[in-house]
């Protein structure tokens, strides 16, 4: 099978994120030919489009780990109806990057209620020229659970869920490369 890289970040600072949880399980359960590598956006300033063209060393990171990877895996939580500031705050950044535009991206979404902020979420990406990936899509309800990513890879539901939404994700990628 043809092997692809793919690039995960997590929306959310917190130690024991659920978003966080749910990228290191899917990254713990990929088949050898799919290398998920989790980024960082923890260490970029804040968007000020006036040091656009200074060599950030988070920002440089993150826009060549972009460049490098076949598909963008996203999980943000949703805070007062919106997008997780630190994942907004990531996005800001790469507007104006060459690197962002038709990545095929996977949303994982922790809370099945958080509706606003994956719409908004969508709207966003969709702006910026990314290619969501809809068959992707992967709800999984881990908000209350304390579940880590250990847990998740002890629920067979959410395990199967998490392999369904990379199955499809795989077969996205693969198939618009094919069509190259
Ligand atoms: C200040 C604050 C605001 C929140 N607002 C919402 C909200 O509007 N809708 C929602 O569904 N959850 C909301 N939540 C719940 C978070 O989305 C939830 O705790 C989520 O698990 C955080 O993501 P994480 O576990 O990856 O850190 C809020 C949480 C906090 C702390």
């Amino acid at each position: 099978m043809a092997p692809i890289n793919l690039l995960a970040l997590s929306g959310s600072l917190r130690s024991t994120s659920y978003n966080t949880a749910a990228i290191e399980a899917l990254k713990a359960l990929a088949p050898p030919h799919i290398t998920i590598q989790i980024g960082s956006i923890n260490e970029l300033p804040l968007f000020n489009p006036d040091l656009d063209e200074l060599a950030i060393p988070a920002l440089v990171n993150l826009r060549d780990a972009i460049k490098r990877s076949d598909g963008l895996i996203i999980a943000s939580p949703e805070y007062a109806h919106g997008v997780s500031g630190p994942m907004k705050n990531a996005l800001d950044w790469l507007v104006s990057s060459f690197e962002f535009p038709y990545k095929p991206i996977m949303l994982i979404n922790t809370s099945p209620r958080a509706s606003h902020a994956q719409a908004s979420l969508v709207e966003i990406l969709t702006t910026m020229s990314g290619v969501i990936v809809d068959q992707a899509y992967t709800s999984i309800p881990l908000l209350g659970s304390d579940l880590d990513a250990n847990g998740i890879l002890e629920d067979g539901e959410l395990v199967r869920a998490l392999k369904d939404g990379l199955d499809a994700f795989y077969l996205a990628i693969t198939s618009i490369e094919r069509t190259d």
